[in-house]
This record gives C-alpha cells, sequence and structure tokens, in this order.
C-alpha cells in the first residue's frame, strides 16, 4: 500500500510526540513525511536533529488553522493519510489563555478537517477508501475518573479544563466530519506520555531538571493525583496502528496500565538523580506542596483493550522508561538550555 512515493502529512512534528513519530516514521515507513509546525514555543527545530536533512522529510512552517496553506499542502504532497497532533498542549497555560488553545485546537483542528475533507473527495474510490485522519486527543477528556474506573470508548467527554475542552470540541468536529462527509477520522486517546525532547514545563521534565540543579520541586496539592505513563515511543506504535488497522469513526485508547501519583513519580526521579549524580544530596527534601491546580483532574486511567485488539501493547514499562528518560535529560544538556530559552523568549 505505502509506496516509496508516498506521502504522509504529520502536524506538530517539532513537539514532543511529534519528533519521536517523525523519526519513528522514517526508521520503520517507507512514505515521505510532510511535516506542518507552527513552531511556537513548544515546537524546535533542534528536537528534530538528523531528521531534518533526512531525504524523505519536507517541514512546512506554518499554521494548522491557515486554510490556504493547508489546501497548498495537500494539493502538493497528495498525502495518503494526516496525522494531527498540533495542538497547544499545556493545562496550566489553558487556564491564563484559553482563546489561544481555541485557536489551535478548536479552529486549527476545524480547519485541517474541512482542507482534508476537500482534499479526500478528489481522491479515486480506493484512495479514498484507504485514506485515513488520525486525530491526537487525550485522556483528560473524559474528566477525572474514580477510584476504580476506566475510561472507554464509550465513555462520555467531561472535560474540566480549557485545554480538555479544547480536545473535546476538536473531537466532537471530527466525529461530526465523520457522521456528516464521511472523512474516515480515526481517535486516539492516549494518557500522560513521557520520555524524551518534552518541554521542561511538563511534570516529569520539570522535575528532572530542577532536581538536577538541587532546586525546590513544585507538587500541587497533596501530589496524589494519579496518571497512567505512557512512553512517547509507545505512543508512536499506538499512532502507527490506529493509522494503519484502525476502522474510521472509531476512538480508541491508549494506556500503559503504569498508574502512579505524581508524588511517587517525583520520589523516583529524585532517588535517580541522587543515585546518578552521587553528589550526597538528598533531592526528595526539596519536595514543596504547592497551592493545587485549579479544577486539578484527580485520576487517569483507561481501558486500552480495543487497542490491543488490533495487535498493539505497550512496550516500555515505567521502570525501564524513566531511568533511560533521565539519562536522555542528562544527557543532552544542550537540547535542555535550548527548551528552557524558547520557553522564557516565545513561551511568556
Ligand atoms: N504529551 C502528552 O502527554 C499527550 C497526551 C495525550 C495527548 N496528547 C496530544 O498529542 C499531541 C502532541 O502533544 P505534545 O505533547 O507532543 O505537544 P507539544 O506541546 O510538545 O507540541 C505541540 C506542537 O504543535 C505545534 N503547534 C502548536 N500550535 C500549532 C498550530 N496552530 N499550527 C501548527 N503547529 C502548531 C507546536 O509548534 C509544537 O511543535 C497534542 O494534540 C496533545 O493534545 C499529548
Amino acid at each position: 500500500m505505502a509506496g516509496p512515493h508516498t506521502s504522509i502529512v504529520v502536524t506538530g512534528g517539532a513537539g514532543f510526540i511529534g519528533s519521536s513519530l517523525v523519526r519513528h516514521w522514517l526508521k520503520h515507513e517507507s512514505e515521505r513525511v510532510i511535516h506542518v509546525d507552527k513552531l511556537t514555543y513548544a515546537g524546535l527545530r533542534l528536537s528534530l536533529e538528523e531528521a531534518l536533512d533526512h531525504p524523505r522529510h519536507v517541514l512546512v512552517e506554518g499554521d494548522v488553522a491557515d486554510a490556504r496553506l493547508m489546501a497548498d499542502v495537500l494539493r502538493d504532497y497528495r498525502p495518503a493519510a494526516i496525522i494531527h497532533l498540533a495542538a497547544e498542549t499545556h493545562v496550566d497555560r489553558s487556564i491564563d489563555q484559553p482563546p489561544r488553545f481555541v485557536h489551535a485546537n478548536v479552529l486549527g483542528t476545524c480547519t485541517l478537517l474541512d482542507q482534508a475533507t476537500n482534499y479526500w473527495r478528489q481522491l479515486n474510490s480506493a484512495e479514498r477508501s484507504a485514506f485515513r485522519f488520525v486525530l491526537a486527543s487525550t485522556d483528560e477528556v473524559f474528566g477525572s475518573a474514580e477510584a476504580d474506573e476506566r475510561f472507554d470508548a464509550q465513555s462520555p467527554l467531561a472535560p474540566n479544563s480549557p485545554y480538555a475542552a479544547s480536545k473535546a470540541a476538536g473531537e466532537h468536529l471530527a466525529r461530526a466530519f465523520f457522521h456528516t462527509y464521511g472523512l474516515p477520522v480515526v481517535t486516539l486517546n492516549p494518557t500522560n506520555n513521557y520520555g524524551p525532547r518534552q518541554m521542561p514545563e511538563k511534570l516529569i521534565p520539570r522535575m528532572i531538571v530542577a532536581a538536577w540543579r538541587c532546586q525546590p520541586l513544585p507538587v500541587y496539592g497533596d501530589g496524589l493525583q494519579q496518571r497512567d505513563w505512557l512512553h512517547v515511543e509507545d505512543c508512536c506504535t499506538a499512532i502507527r496502528t490506529v493509522l494503519r488497522r484502525g476502522a474510521a469513526g472509531r476512538r480508541y485508547l491508549a494506556g500503559a496500565d503504569q498508574i502512579f501519583s505524581n508524588l511517587s513519580v517525583v520520589e523516583r526521579i529524585c532517588r535517580l538523580l541522587d543515585e546518578r549524580l552521587d553528589d550526597g544530596n538528598s533531592r526528595r527534601t526539596l519536595v514543596r506542596h504547592v497551592a493545587d491546580r485549579p479544577g486539578h483532574d484527580r485520576r487517569y486511567a483507561v481501558d486500552s483493550r480495543s487497542l490491543r485488539d488490533l495487535g498493539w501493547s505497550p512496550a516500555v514499562s515505567f521502570d525501564a522508561g524513566l531511568p533511560g528518560t533521565v539519562d536522555w535529560y542528562l544527557q543532552n544538556l544542550d537540547w535542555i538550555a535550548a527548551a528552557e530559552e524558547s520557553l522564557g523568549r516565545r513561551g511568556a
């Protein structure tokens, strides 16, 4: 199906998950990757490194909410699929600036769905039925899970933060484009990702960087909020799986069943840094409980059975993935400097 000259369009490929996905695709698949990114504070050229010069990678700098640009990209590159990752993603920023999230995550997604539909209608019938629009949503669209609850594909959307609401709106639009126009959309709701090249404003890299410097480690509230941690490489295989085998109009949830409280994750990071730096510090003592995030969800947990039925399973345990992640940041101090510069200069 995928020939050497076939293309896929990936949006948001200079971000955390996107930069792993672009690499992953170039390594494991044969298509050209046409990558559209606005290069906001969260999108770093440095995150793409060797992929930037790869002969099957094209970076188009621009906004997914720019209808003309997206129409041109689809017409010029004729992709067999679109993987839509581009978004504003930091919950704290969504609390400060909700309209920015509506622009990227609602208007941006709607514009891309609209242009994708125009493009898809002009394909021949074999191309139309093979085409997929993969929307990256999140487990946060379901709101907070009860102690024994796991969200599944039938769970109602009940977002609690402006970020989650903007992602839920994107999901509703994707569903409507499937039902109204037949656009073959597949939605993936992954849990919290972790791994290399995640902006140090998100929990795990933020704590690694602060603990490395022996700075205070601010933990929201009691720190007992639970998250299911999915390694970014496992998220990439989940995206590949739903693109190749997912049914149009369906939603798939991806979690690793590695559910830990934020506080216990921070404590693990402290131990890993104490061992690695061996400087006599006990970084656990740097934890400071600070005022909780407004509307903070207590627990996320998902049932990934429908994705596992497609042959996917996570390969990286948290016990292996977290030390690997800590090591990656310690070995990539130039990347941390670039990310912090971007956060300070463009993220403010
Ligand atoms: N990171 C997670 O834990 C996680 C979990 C579940 C779902 N998701 C979803 O996965 C996707 C990727 O998340 P991430 O953590 O890699 O995000 P990120 O913030 O690291 O990267 C986002 C990327 O999108 C680009 N971008 C933002 N607005 C854009 C626009 N209007 N037009 C074009 N590009 C734009 C940025 O420049 C950046 O490269 C998002 O849709 C997010 O909602 C993330």
